[in-house]
């Protein structure tokens, strides 16, 4: 056994030690299914968490296995210990296995050079109580593009931390991100963070961190000051030339119409990428950038979103100009569902792990959780979750709505129990989700030598057009009640898929180019409950519960589903009324 190995063994036995204790440990609100946190320091440290990718997918390996975060995301202001009581009651609300939590620069270094880190060591103390992973947000000289969480002795001193200027030669909100001073004040304090996770979490409680939140600016392309004009009319940094496969030259002259836009993208990259690489060289922790979004389908004009932000049109900028960030992250706000896949299919890149690092938690959003996961997604966060009597309605549902919550919650207890399962079946053989689209329509699948349709609003025994249109009984409830409505699959091996959904009829075909002449047939299909690191059977499903396709109410059903085939040429059961 090669001494990693033994390493990884050992700390193994610690999170099985780990899980017994929790279990054990009757008065303590730990979910078992979360608990798994090595905390015996005489012993191996877990290691580092860590982003791998192969053959187009990627992976967050977590304790060296792979992990999805199923995240909640804290309200801003609940960066306080008083607030924590109220994090966690939004967490267990979820079943997340992983909190996202400001932690501000004003917070940390209220005076210069004096830090106070007193809430993050309750913070992560009380996470590894609960067994819950954490993903600090560094919400440092940029909170959505503002300076609203730099310290006083950042936010009021402009001779020393200049603001942008507009070409009117005014003060714009946002500071100017080509500021030495500023950069570095950033980083030491950024640095000085790290440096105490480090010290303080052996056990890996940390395991993401998020440099700065939605950077760009708003109502302008571009700073104007003496100190921007300078660089802007000096030659593009060779870096990106060649990454982008463009002369040399100056930004006007490289970019054109494009220039000042660029520019922008690049200095902000250059500012978070910096963050991000001097804090990985203190702990190498998975980094990234979040964005708020340039509207992926209808066209906007810079100025109009989080300009010099990570916005799809300038991921290429991002990715040559910041390569210590592991992501580019999407916060989608956009509920209808052919922007948010749009979305999706621009953040999921060969490059870029895909994380929606927000979303909002209104009735349209649950649903989204299957298709990203499906592609291949490292995780899921619902923006705004704890119990602080906040809401960011309309883009969040209203404060009272603890139902739409719970549909999310639903999702997660589909996934949570064999959370690494999934993630490393993903990882290694694929994964494929469906969300319902806003039209209803059904959606295929090809999945190797199969294929797949997800419909919705079928009724579980038959077919809708057998019955007369406006049929009452067509449905059990209206469409509209179903807001919650996808498919999860994941391969175990060419013809064998483990499946879960909501509110959706998932059937099997053959793929006619890999298997012509021959029908899908059912081997196997049964439902299955995952323990003790086992597909548990439960029991067949078979008759009238395959007929019809695979049918997923609200209830949580896990399906292991092994699929075969026989000779013919005719489509394996007619289209007709038979019952
Ligand atoms: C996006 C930001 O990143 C969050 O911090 C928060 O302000 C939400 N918007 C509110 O919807």
């Amino acid at each position: 056994m090669h001494l990693a190995e033994l390493r990884n063994a050992c700390w193994r036995l610690l999170i099985v030690f780990g899980i017994v204790s929790a279990l054990l440990n009757a008065g303590c609100s730990t979910s078992a299914a979360n608990a798994q946190f090595a905390t015996d320091l005489s012993q191996p440290q877990p290691p580092l968490p860590r982003i791998e990718s192969q053959n187009g997918r990627h992976a967050l390996f977590v304790d060296g296995t792979p992990f999805i975060m199923l995240c909640a995301q804290a309200n801003n202001s609940s960066n306080y210990e008083a607030a924590l009581p109220h994090v966690w009651a939004g967490v267990d609300a979820l079943g997340a296995n992983t909190l996202q939590i400001p932690i501000s620069w004003e917070q940390v270094e209220p005076v210069e050079g004096e830090f106070d880190f007193s809430f993050v060591d309750a913070l992560l103390a009380q996470a590894r109580e609960r067994g819950v992973r954490v993903v600090p947000l560094w919400f440092g000289a940029f909170k959505n593009t503002s300076p609203s969480y730099a310290p006083d002795w950042v936010k009021l001193d402009n001779d020393r931390f200049p603001r942008m200027i507009r070409p009117d030669g005014d003060n714009h909100y946002a500071l100017s991100p080509h500021s030495k001073a500023l950069k570095d004040a950033d980083t030491r304090a950024f640095k000085a963070l790290m440096e105490h996770i480090r010290k303080t979490d052996p056990y890996r409680t940390v395991i993401m961190v998020q440099v700065e939140n939605e950077v760009g600016v708003y109502g302008l392309v571009r700073d104007h000051s003496a100190t921007a004009q300078a660089i802007f009319q000096s030659p593009v940094p060779a870096d990106l030339t060649e990454a982008l496969g463009v002369p040399s030259g100056d930004w006007q002259s490289v970019f054109g119409a494009d220039a000042n836009e660029y520019f922008t993208a690049y200095e902000f990259a250059s500012y978070v990428g910096g963050l991000a690489a001097a804090g990985r060289e203190i702990l190498d922790l998975p980094m990234y950038a979040n964005a708020a979004l340039r509207h992926p389908i209808y066209p906007q004009e810079p100025g109009e979103y989080a300009t010099g932000g990570p916005t799809f049109n300038v991921l290429d900028i991002w990715k040559a100009a910041a390569p210590a960030l592991s992501m580019l992250t999407p916060d989608i706000y956009i509920a209808e569902s052919d922007p948010y896949l749009a979305t999706l299919t621009q953040y999921a890149r060969q490059d870029n792990p895909l994380f929606v690092s927000e979303t909002g938690t209104s009735e349209a959003y649950p649903r989204f959780f299957f298709e990203t996961l499906g592609r291949g997604a490292v995780g899921f966060s619902p923006f705004g979750i704890d119990a602080t009597g906040y809401s960011n309605f309309p883009l969040g549902a209203a404060a009272s709505d603890d139902a739409t919550i719970e549909l999310f919650a639903q999702n997660y207890s589909l996934v949570s129990d064999a959370i690494s399962e999934w993630a490393r079946l993903g990882f290694e053989n694929g994964m494929w989700g469906v969300s319902r689209p806003d039209d209803h329509s059904q959606r295929n699948l090809d999945i190797g030598k199969w294929r797949a349709t997800v419909s919705f609003d079928e009724w579980q025994f038959g077919r809708r057009e057998w019955l007369p249109k406006d049929s009452d009984t067509i449905r059990p409830k209206n469409a509209s009640e179903y807001p919650n409505a996808g498919v999860l699959v994941a391969r175990l091996d060419e013809n064998q898929f483990l499946v879960t959904g909501q509110n959706a009829r998932i059937e099997f075909s053959t793929n006619p180019d890999a298997q012509p002449g021959r029908n899908m047939i059912f081997v196997r299909v049964e439902e299955v409950i995952y323990r003790n690191g086992e597909w548990v059977f439960q029991r067949m499903w078979n008759g009238d519960q395959t007929d019809y396709g695979l049918n997923f109410t609200d209830l949580n059903q896990t399906l292991l589903v092994t699929l075969g085939t026989y000779e013919s040429r005719n489509e394996s059961r007619p289209k007709a009324t038979a019952f």
